[in-house]
């Protein structure tokens, strides 16, 4: 492993990124931060632990967790306790999406992660008279486990925050020991779709005022709360998500929709969650494929569901429809047998005002009913045909929206009569050729107006009809 100098916390942490600090012990950590910025605008603070524990399990005098937590606060420091590191991409995210704001670098931090002891049902040790109980070490397998599994719980709940922004992770782990090696911290972020950067020596002596916490809430004795660990060497390996390739991994899409689904009523989370599914750089078809196979689409159709008043979501659900179901013949069947094109419709006509969400609207539309003559039958029984016009009529000026209302009525009425004349009924050929008019230097919706105009009156199929009428 090639260490490098290590760096000094100005250069480290420097002011211009906002630095998220998780399972702080005694906030010494934090406190050494902000004091050397003197100032905490850009320092958020958490632990694992409510205040109480933390006060009782390291102290509450002046230089202690309680005198700690009253200076970071005193010098800006957002401080929150009972925060795990494991559900960044759940419900607290918005909190960190609040405090990143539009900073787009951001450092989040995570010194000497541990995962508490089990408790003494779970642990597979007997005691019987050819092997007596003992206490569980750190080189049993159960704690590497353990160790590992955390890390792998943490990594894939802060992709969605790693993918967003401009974010590297420092994690920070003893090293010489061989316990600490087989957690493989850089292989388990590997796995996770991270690149591990860099590693430097940890040097406790960087940050006064510091001092390590061993703070394992769930001991079964309470006797390694509160403890220093001793003065083993430390490294911290900094992570960052790969922008190629493996960027998107099953475990992202698991982690988004067993989150969408476990916090279904926060309205928040599910359109954070669907912005994130709406195709970030590298969202390739293989992607679609593992979001598919862990029901991505039907999770979305049941956000949209289940927040039909938040414009927010509907726009991010029917953008991430939209990319599901782009080029992906079995997102498209998900989708209809999901009720995607009836929650596509019903978002419409509720937000008729909101411009981005009936263009994203227009766009799913286009993708769900592409090449699938069930899908195209649903749209014309679901009303989608009227909401595609009633669109293109209320946001005539959007030139995006036009073009995507237009590829959606040719593949609603690709081959298929019934929703030809449902077109025709519902003024389609007008608004098709209001976007013609009003759009005439935009090639892409001169185009497909004219694909969407040739295919709507059967009768006159040529360009003569439709010049008769601009
Ligand atoms: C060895 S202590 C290190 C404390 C502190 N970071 C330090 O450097 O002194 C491990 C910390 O991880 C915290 N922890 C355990 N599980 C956590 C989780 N799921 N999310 C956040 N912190 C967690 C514990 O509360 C404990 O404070």
């Amino acid at each position: 492993m090639a260490l490098q100098l290590q760096p000094r916390p100005d250069s480290l942490y420097k002011g211009n990124k906002k630095i998220i600090l998780l399972g702080e012990g005694d906030f010494s950590f934090a406190l050494s931060l902000a004091r050397h910025h003197n100032s905490g605008d850009n320092i958020l603070a958490t632990s694992f632990d409510g205040e109480a524990f933390l006060h009782a399990a390291y102290g509450e005098a002046e230089g202690d967790a309680k005198g700690n937590i009253a200076e970071l606060r005193s010098l800006g420091v957002t401080v929150l306790h009972d925060f795990d590191a494991t559900t960044l991409h759940s419900e607290e995210v918005d909190v960190i999406r609040c405090f990143v704001g539009l900073v787009k670098k951001v450092v989040i931090v995570w010194n000497f992660p541990h995962p508490g002891w089990p408790s003494k049902a779970s642990r597979p040790m007997q005691t019987t008279r050819e092997q007596p109980y003992r206490r569980v070490r750190e080189s049993d397998q159960i704690m590497i486990n353990r160790h590992r599994k955390l890390l792998r719980k943490f990594f894939i709940s802060a992709s969605p925050l790693a993918q967003s922004t401009d974010c590297t992770i420092h994690v920070t782990t003893v090293v010489s020991r061989q316990d600490a090696d087989k957690w493989d911290v850089h292989g388990v972020g590997l796995a996770c779709g991270y690149a591990r950067c860099w590693t430097h020596r940890f040097v406790e002596g960087d940050y006064p005022g510091y001092a390590r916490k061993v703070g394992v809430p769930n001991d079964p004795n309470g006797k390694r709360v509160g403890n220093n660990f001793g003065n083993n060497n430390a490294v911290t390996s900094v992570f960052k998500l790969e922008q190629e390739g493996p960027l998107i991994h099953r475990c992202f899409f698991e982690a988004i929709v067993t989150a969408m689904r476990k916090h279904m009523k926060s309205e928040g989370m599910q359109r954070h969650a669907c912005f994130s599914l709406r195709g970030p750089a590298g969202f390739d078809a293989e992607n679609r494929a593992r979001a598919g196979s862990v029901d991505a689409v039907a999770t979305v159709v049941a956000a949209m569901r289940a927040h039909t008043a938040s414009a927010g979501v509907q726009e991010g659900a029917c953008a991430a429809l939209w990319n599901l179901t782009n080029g992906s013949a079995d997102n498209r069947i998900r989708a209809g047998i999901a009720g995607a094109i009836k929650a596509v419709v019903r978002a419409m006509r509720g937000h008729t005002s909101s411009e981005t969400m009936q263009w994203n609207a227009c766009s799913a539309l286009w993708n769900i009913t592409s090449y699938n003559a069930a899908n195209q039958t649903r749209a014309g029984d679901e009303g989608a045909i009227e909401a595609v016009v009633a669109a293109m009529c209320g946001h005539t000026g959007n030139a995006k929206l036009q073009q995507s209302a237009c590829i959606a009525l040719n593949n609603m009425t690709f081959r298929n009569a019934e929703n030809v004349i449902r077109a025709e009924n519902a003024g389609a050929a007008e608004a098709v050729i209001a976007a013609l008019r009003g759009h005439a230097n935009d090639e892409a919706v001169q185009k497909w107006a004219w694909k969407a105009l040739l295919k709507l009156p059967l009768e006159i199929p040529s360009e003569t009809w439709a010049l008769s009428r601009l």
